[in-house]
């Protein structure tokens, strides 16, 4: 078997955030800024959404320390940065007849150019998670197909206008699934609903925003701006509990039902045949004139964190999920929070289906772990845990050495074709409904002080990409 070396020359590595987790510096300052609001800011208001009472519009203060943080970037020796645009920050009341805050955009104009002048490539999410509160009051926010269609690519123009001549890296929507499902079926992310047939008109009127604003792209920028556009699609490697058929469809089925349920639609132009079976007319169906516009409406393709598991509701398509193999012994090392395991090798499983299903580049725009503050603990105790303390993120150091090498070996021994890799994520953050007490960063966030100290993950996962990108 031939094997190149190295990762493509052109291979962009960074970290990545999303505007609500890391902009607020406070309710007056987010006041000041002319931002409007989201449905994350009453549901944070709500009593008992967030675990820890805290509140989106105070997080990291990037709104005001972007400088820093993209400097603090560079000097890490990142090439890309992929953040996201709040829509309500651009468009306060988020319609298409609505006004533009131009304070915003002078915003994401700033942290562009900053990183522009640093060498850093933006990598940029139009829509995580944040919609204006004014469209979910008005009709209902993703329920409503025609005018969130009209809302969304009437936003998406905006910002390939305002910022397409710098952006060339494009991302309609971040993970529709958790939109779909936490939004609208199980109630843990805004706005809150529970149902369970909410979830398949959100998740179709997700693929046709995407596809209406990725077209819009495609059709009327991309001629002259020459970017590319795509969507960042979540799912986990499903590795069956054993070779029963039974277990093996049933592994299958899980995955269908979470990121086939979006990338099928969009790359083999069909639902997943298991979503019919099961769902049967709560799915909708997509018109024809909707699959001409949903064809190729994403010319890239892209996923998350992986870990093997089987799981059991609906919204699974009744699979079992578990973490046990047969023989007794369990798969992965758990994090902090129980959705998220460490599973190198499921990662490169993954990625290898993910290329042979739809055969299109992929760009990793996020992957990354879990570990609640240890600031609270003498450095001694907290070396006696697995992970340490809170700047010598052990743990974080020993997930990242197992996915990049993963990565590697998908890269050069299995040809699978993989254009970027951020860590979930650069800083410490709102970690939506489990608030701030989960740290994700790679650079740790002081939230009393809004104080920066990058961790020893931050230097050691950029050395991996400096290594492996410029040494081929
Ligand atoms: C994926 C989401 O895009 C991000 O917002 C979230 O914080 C991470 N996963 C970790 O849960």
């Amino acid at each position: 078997m031939t094997i190149t070396s190295g990762l493509r020359e052109d291979f962009l590595y960074g970290f990545a955030t999303a505007a609500a987790q890391i902009e607020g510096g406070g309710k007056e300052a987010e006041e000041q800024s002319g931002r409007g609001l989201s449905i994350w800011d009453t549901f944070c208001d709500t009593p008992g959404k967030i675990a820890d009472g805290t509140h989106v519009n105070r997080t990291c203060n990037h709104l005001e320390l972007y400088k820093e943080d993209i400097a603090l970037m560079k000097s890490l020796g990142a090439n890309a940065y992929r953040f996201s645009l709040s829509w309500p920050r651009i468009v306060p009341l988020g319609g298409s007849e609505d006004p533009i805050n131009e304070q915003g955009i002078d915003f994401y104009n700033n942290v562009i150019n900053e990183c522009l002048k640093h060498h850093i490539t933006p990598f940029v999410t139009l829509y995580h998670w944040d919609l204006p509160l004014e469209l979910f009051n008005r009709y209902g926010g993703w329920l409503d197909k025609d005018s969130i269609i009209r809302d969304f690519t009437r936003y998406a123009r905006v910002c390939y206008e305002r910022f397409g001549d710098r952006v060339k890296h494009w991302l309609t929507l971040n993970e529709p699934w958790c939109t779909a499902v936490h939004g609208h079926g199980n109630g843990q992310f805004a706005p809150g609903h529970v149902s369970n047939t909410e979830p398949w008109i959100v998740g179709h009127n997700l693929i046709l925003g995407h596809a209406h604003a990725a077209k819009l792209y495609i059709n009327e920028f991309k001629p002259q701006q020459g970017g590319i556009i795509g969507i960042t699609l979540n799912g986990d490697w499903c590795e069956p509990y054993d070779d029963k058929p039974e277990n093996i469809e049933a592994a299958q089925r899980k995955m269908d039902f979470a990121l086939g349920w979006f990338a099928d639609p969009i790359y083999l132009g069909r639902y997943p045949q298991s979503m019919i079976d099961i769902l049967g007319d709560r799915l909708p169906k997509f018109t024809k004139e909707e699959f001409a516009v949903i064809k190729d409406s994403s010319e890239t393709y892209t996923t998350n964190t992986i870990k093997a598991v089987r799981s059991d509701d609906e919204f699974t398509g009744y699979t079992t999920m578990a973490f046990d193999k047969p023989d007794g012994s369990i798969i992965g090392l758990e994090s902090e929070l129980d959705w998220h395991r460490d599973v190198p090798w499921g990662f490169r499983k993954h990625l290898n289906y993910l290329y042979q299903r739809y055969q299109k580049p992929i760009y990793m725009t996020e992957n990354g772990w879990c570990i609640k503050d240890e600031s609270k603990l003498s450095p001694a105790e907290a070396i006696r845990t697995w992970h340490v303390y809170q700047y010598y993120d052990v743990g974080r150091v020993k997930f990242y050495e197992g996915y990049t090498r993963a990565l590697k070996e998908a890269v050069e021994i299995d040809r699978v074709d993989v254009r970027s890799y951020f860590g979930w994520s650069f800083l410490d953050n709102f970690e939506w409904a489990s608030g701030l007490v989960p740290r994700f960063g790679s650079v740790y966030c002081n939230y009393e002080t809004f104080e920066r100290t990058p961790k020893d993950s931050a230097r050691s996962l950029m050395k991996f990409f400096i290594d492996n990108v410029h040494s081929s």
